[in-house]
This record gives structure tokens, C-alpha cells and sequence, in this order.
């Protein structure tokens, strides 16, 4: 799976260059957040030159004015530091927040506008730990270890300048452990990144089996699955503990490196630096300020293990991030269908009025290689106001014939036309305008019943279309409901019953009065009184409607004017219910009831 890949070789500073359009608007601010933050630590390395003063002047020459002078200017800095510092995080703070909205609100975004197949492929706990976790990391990484590495290397570099003019055999003595703590910081990168990513996609996949356990609590408690669902999240979460013990393990050795080499190395320059002060070399003062700077240089030195480690940390999640922005969304598909639709002749309404499939073959796009195409060279023509039913065994591919047509996934050859129009000419927003859809999984949202239904119409439609819809779908029990039609229902409200919910999601495709509609299996649920009240109800709809209805019982199949079979890819045979009954002995088997699983 895409989402679980492992990199090695890629470079965390041209990852991390990606989040510059989003970091762009706020760039002034964080670059004098940065300044500020030099200026600050720079400010830090000015005390050891005020101790080596203090010390060879008005201390060796026993003078307590000018120690107490020299006391007032480090109190001074230490207070200008300390604002300066104070300064910058109120710099940065707020545009850092700004800039993790606006990438959320972009995979947001993004993520509405990718096509079916793309959520088909991919695990809703990877997309919800990218727009959490991973954002989070981001936010963490341009407040924090961004600027540090910046400060702490500036900070650094100024310092051991300082220490070679102070004394140069003593700074080279500083000096040598840079190499070994270079290379380990190299190491450690390379291998610090892969982990890292481990983790990101194992909280990931954590994600989607905690998400599932939720949505599924029902059939896990109904056939006594806690323990195993137990067992499955312990192993994947022992899974990502030991992968975050690797990256502590990795982050202890690169900390014991780079703790332990510049502190043997201060202690050398203490012996050699009291040697030399004996020897009368170099003064007291000198070796004060030079100690004192290798000091105010250790936290700089020590935290660059995990300022490191966090923006390998961030560098992964960019990578995630970026998974999934550069994905195709739908509308840019749109053009080039477009332009190929045109060439093959294009509009021509007086053609094929009605719905159209013409030749259409299909495979998903996830099928196993070499499998072959799940409809191939599907012909059929509803005519305009013409209601179609569509049967076939289960697994023939009904539901897949009808996504075609609202374009959640694309044809691969073949085309079908709207009144002669080919729909990949029309934008997706014109023709999901003209085709209302209700699918087999009747889905609601955390909204009121009437928001609900009219999420199927265009924005004008009112409280009268509401009640109209409603009594088409023979969903009047929704005025029944504690607060009428205002009531939530969905995740966060009440919970409705199967049937009532494929009832609203019925009221929802009619509530437009579109001209195109396709209908899955709509009826499925409801006992067979209120299935003859809503029939008698959608005849009037669909008297002025093209409909294409898939339907599985006879009832279902009497309320359309004829039947298409579906079968082995194709439309076998199109006719009245009862020309099929007489003339297709598979049709027939299918209404009867008998064997009816032709796989
Ligand atoms: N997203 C998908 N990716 C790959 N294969 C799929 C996908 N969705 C469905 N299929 C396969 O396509 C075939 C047809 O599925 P489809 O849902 O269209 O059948 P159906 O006729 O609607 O069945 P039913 O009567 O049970 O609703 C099945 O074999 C299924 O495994
Ligand atoms: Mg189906």
C-alpha cells in the first residue's frame, strides 16, 4: 500500500522546502522572530566577556565599585536576553497557528475533492493522522527546531570565534570533537528518518483500526470480538512502541555523543588552561572567559540531537503531508476527459435524448493486474422520462454501473450521454446539478433531518420541497420526531432505524426534482406496505424523471417501465418485466427467488 511506504534515500532539507508557499505569508515574522532570537543568544556570549573584565580588573586590582558595577551589566544582559526570547515567542506564535490552519483547511480541501477511487485506496486513519499528528509535528518544527538549528548554529560558530581569540591552543582543543560529532550527527540523521517514518504510518494504521473498532462496535460486540479486536490493536500498538524505543535508543546514543565528547573536551581545556595560567601564560580572567563561553556553548552543542531529530520528525510528516496533496483531485481529471470527449464528436442532442451508455467497459482501478474489466461493452438507453429498472445477480457490478454515472468513477472506454451530451464534457458541477443519486448504504450526517434531505437540492429549495420530498419517500415520521424536522440525527443525534434512514436518503435524491436519478436498491429495507406507498409516490417523480433504478424483488422491478439485465458485464437483454419473465430463463430465476447466487 502507498501509504506504508519506507524511504532512505531522500533529502530532509528539500522536503522541508515544500512548506515554503504556506510559511511564505508569514515570512516577515518569522524571520525577525529568528533575528530577534541571534541577537538574544549573541547577547548571552557578551557575560564571559564582562567576567573576564570584572576579573582581571576590578577583582584582581580589589576594587568592590567596579565589582559591583560589573554585577549591574550581567544583570542587565541577562534581563535583555530574557526579553529578547520573551519577544520572539510572541512573534511567532500566533502566524504559526495560522499556517497549521491553513494547511488543514488545504488537505481538507484536497481531500473532498479527490476522487472515489483515490478513498477507495486509501485508509481513513492515514488521511485523519496526516490532518492531526503530522500538522501538529509541522507546527512544532517551524516554532521550535527551525529557528533553533539557525540560532544555535549562529550562536556557536560566534562563540568559538570568541574562544580562538581568547586563546587559541585552547580552542583547538574545543575544536576536536567536531568531526566524530559531525559524523555521528550524519549517521544518525540517515537512520533517525526511517524510523521515524515507521512511526508516523504505524500511529496511522493505529488510527483506522481504533476508527473501525468505533463504527463496528456493533458487530464486534454482537459476535464477542473484543478480545481478538483487543489482541489485533495490542500488537499494532507493541508495534509502535517498539518503534518509538528504536528512535529513543537512536536519540540516547547521538545524545551520549554529542553530551560526553565537547564535556571530556572542556575538561582538557580546564587542566591545560590552569597549566598555562601557573605558568603565568595567560591570565585569570582569560581562562574565566573562556570556560564560561565553552558553558554558554553546551546547551546550544546538546541540543542539537533532537532539534535534529525533530525536523527529520517534521521533514516525514511533510512527506505524508504532500502524499497526499499531490494526488489528482477531480476537477483537474476534468480537462483532458474533456478535450477527448470533444474530439470524438461531443454534443449532438437530437441524437439520444434520455441516458446513454454507449460501449462502456470498466475496471477499477485497484482490480488485480490482468483480471478482466468488470463490465465490458454495456449498451443501454433510457429514454427521457423512461423509469429503468436494473437487475442482476449480486456482484455483477449494478452498483458500479450506476457510480458511473454521477462520475465517482470514470468509464474506461465507452462514454455515456445526458441528451447527447457526453458527461465527461460537462463539468462535475453541472452534472451532479442534473443527477440525484441515493446509494445502497444509506449514509446521514451529524445534521438536522431537514438539512439532511435538503443537501439534495440546489440552494433555493424551502421548507415546501422538504415536506414534498418527505412525503414522496413516505418519511412523514420525521415531523414526528422530537424537534420535527430540525431534529439531529447521524452520529452525533438520534439514531434512526434502517428503513428510515433510506427513506430520508430517498427524500434526499428526490428532493431537487432532478432530471436524471439513480436510485440503488432504494427500497430495500422497508416492509412491503410502506415499499407499495413510497412506489405509488416515486411513480408521480418519476413520471417527468429519467430514472435508472437497480432493484432486487419484483415489487421494485413493477415500478419502472422496463427491466435491463445485467449480466457477465453486459446488458443481456432489456424488455417489460413480463416479456423478460417469458423470454430470459436467468431473469427469471433471479425473480423467483430460486437459487439466486449465480457466483
Ligand atoms: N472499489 C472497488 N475496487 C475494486 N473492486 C470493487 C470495488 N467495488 C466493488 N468491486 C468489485 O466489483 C464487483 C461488483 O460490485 P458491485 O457493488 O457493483 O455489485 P452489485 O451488482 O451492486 O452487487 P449487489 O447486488 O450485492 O449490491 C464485485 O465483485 C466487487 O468485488
Ligand atoms: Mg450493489
Amino acid at each position: 500500500m502507498a501509504t506504508t511506504r519506507e524511504t532512505t534515500d531522500r533529502s530532509a532539507v528539500r522536503t522541508l522546502l515544500r512548506l515554503w508557499p504556506y510559511v511564505r505569508p508569514v515570512r516577515a515574522r518569522l524571520f525577525t522572530a529568528a533575528f530577534v532570537a541571534v541577537v538574544a543568544s549573541c547577547t548571552g556570549l557578551v557575560i564571559p566577556l564582562v567576567l573576564k573584565w570584572m576579573v582581571d580588573g576590578p577583582v584582581a586590582g580589589r576594587d568592590p565599585a567596579g565589582v559591583w558595577l560589573g554585577a549591574l551589566y550581567l544583570l542587565l544582559l541577562g534581563i535583555a536576553e530574557a526579553v529578547l526570547f520573551g519577544i520572539r515567542r510572541w512573534l511567532v506564535a500566533r502566524p504559526l497557528s495560522h499556517v497549521e490552519a491553513e494547511m488543514r483547511a488545504a488537505l481538507y480541501r484536497r481531500l473532498q475533492r479527490l476522487p472515489v477511487a483515490f478513498h477507495d485506496r486509501w485508509a481513513s486513519g492515514q488521511l485523519l493522522s496526516r490532518g492531526t499528528t503530522d500538522l501538529m509535528l509541522l507546527r512544532m518544527f517551524l516554532a521550535f527546531p527551525l529557528t533553533f538549528l539557525l540560532v544555535n548554529g549562529v550562536t556557536i560558530l560566534v562563540g568559538l570565534v570568541i574562544m580562538l581569540l581568547q586563546d587559541w591552543v585552547l580552542g583547538l582543543v574545543i575544536l576536536g570533537p567536531a568531526v566524530p560529532v559531525v559524523w555521528t550527527c550524519v549517521v544518525f540523521e540517515r537512520r533517525y528518518a526511517q524510523v521515524a517514518r515507521r512511526a508516523q504510518d504505524q500511529i496511522g494504521d493505529l488510527t483506522t483500526l481504533v476508527e473501525e473498532s468505533v463504527l463496528g462496535i456493533r458487530v464486534i460486540k454482537g459476535f464477542g470480538r473484543h478480545r481478538s479486536q483487543a489482541r489485533a490493536f495490542r500488537e499494532l500498538a507493541g508495534r509502535l512502541r517498539g518503534t518509538e524505543l528504536r528512535k529513543a535508543r537512536l536519540l540516547a546514543t547521538i545524545w551520549g555523543v554529542i553530551v560526553t565528547l565537547p564535556e571530556v573536551a572542556i575538561g582538557a581545556a580546564l587542566v591545560l588552561g590552569v597549566l598555562r595560567v601557573a605558568d603565568g601564560q595567560l591570565s585569570a580572567g582569560t581562562l574565566v572567559a573562556f570556560l564560561s563561553t565553552a558553558l554558554a556553548l553546551r546547551w546550544p552543542v546538546d541540543s542539537i540531537g533532537f532539534l535534529l531529530a525533530m525536523s527529520q520528525e517534521a521533514a516525514t510528516a511533510t512527506e505524508r503531508y504532500f502524499e497526499v496533496m499531490d494526488e489528482e483531485p477531480e476537477d483537474r481529471l476534468d480537462g483532458a476527459a474533456a478535450g477527448g470527449a470533444r474530439s470524438r464528436g461531443g454534443a449532438d442532442p437530437a441524437a439520444a435524448p434520455g441516458l446513454r451508455f454507449e460501449n462502456v467497459s470498466f475496471r477499477y482501478p485497484d482490480a488485480p493486474p490482468g483480471s478482466p474489466p468488470l463490465l465490458t461493452a454495456v449498451d443501454l438507453h433510457v429514454r427521457p422520462g423512461e423509469s429503468m429498472a436494473l437487475v442482476g445477480a449480486t456482484g455483477s457490478g449494478k452498483t458500479t454501473l450506476t457510480a458511473l454515472v454521477p462520475r465517482l468513477h470514470e468509464v474506461t472506454s465507452g462514454r455515456i450521454t445526458l441528451n447527447g451530451v457526453d458527461i465527461a464534457a460537462m463539468s462535475r458541477e453541472e452534472l451532479r446539478g442534473r443527477v440525484a443519486v441515493a446509494f445502497e448504504e444509506p449514509t446521514l450526517f451529524s445534521a438536522s433531518v431537514g438539512e439532511n434531505v435538503l443537501m439534495g437540492a440546489r440552494d433555493a429549495a424551502g421548507k415546501a420541497e422538504l415536506d414534498r420530498a418527505l412525503a414522496i419517500a413516505q418519511a412523514d415520521f420525521a415531523h414526528a420526531l422530537p424537534q420535527g424536522t430540525d431534529t439531529r440525527v447521524g452520529e452525533q443525534g438520534l439514531s434512526l432505524s434502517g428503513g428510515q434512514r433510506q427513506r430520508l436518503a430517498l427524500a434526499r435524491a428526490v428532493v431537487g426534482r432532478p432530471e436524471f436519478l439513480v436510485l440503488d436498491d432504494p427500497l430495500s429495507a422497508l416492509d412491503v406496505h410502506t415499499e407499495a406507498a413510497v412506489e405509488a409516490a416515486l411513480r408521480q417523480v418519476l413520471a417527468d424523471t429519467t430514472a435508472l433504478i437497480v432493484a432486487h424483488r419484483p415489487s421494485t422491478v413493477l415500478l419502472a417501465d422496463r427491466v435491463a439485465l445485467l449480466s457477465g458485464g453486459r446488458v443481456a437483454a432489456v424488455g417489460t418485466h413480463q416479456q423478460l419473465l417469458r423470454e430470459n430463463a436467468e431473469y427469471a430465476r433471479l425473480m423467483s427467488g430460486e437459487q439466486e447466487d449465480s457466483r
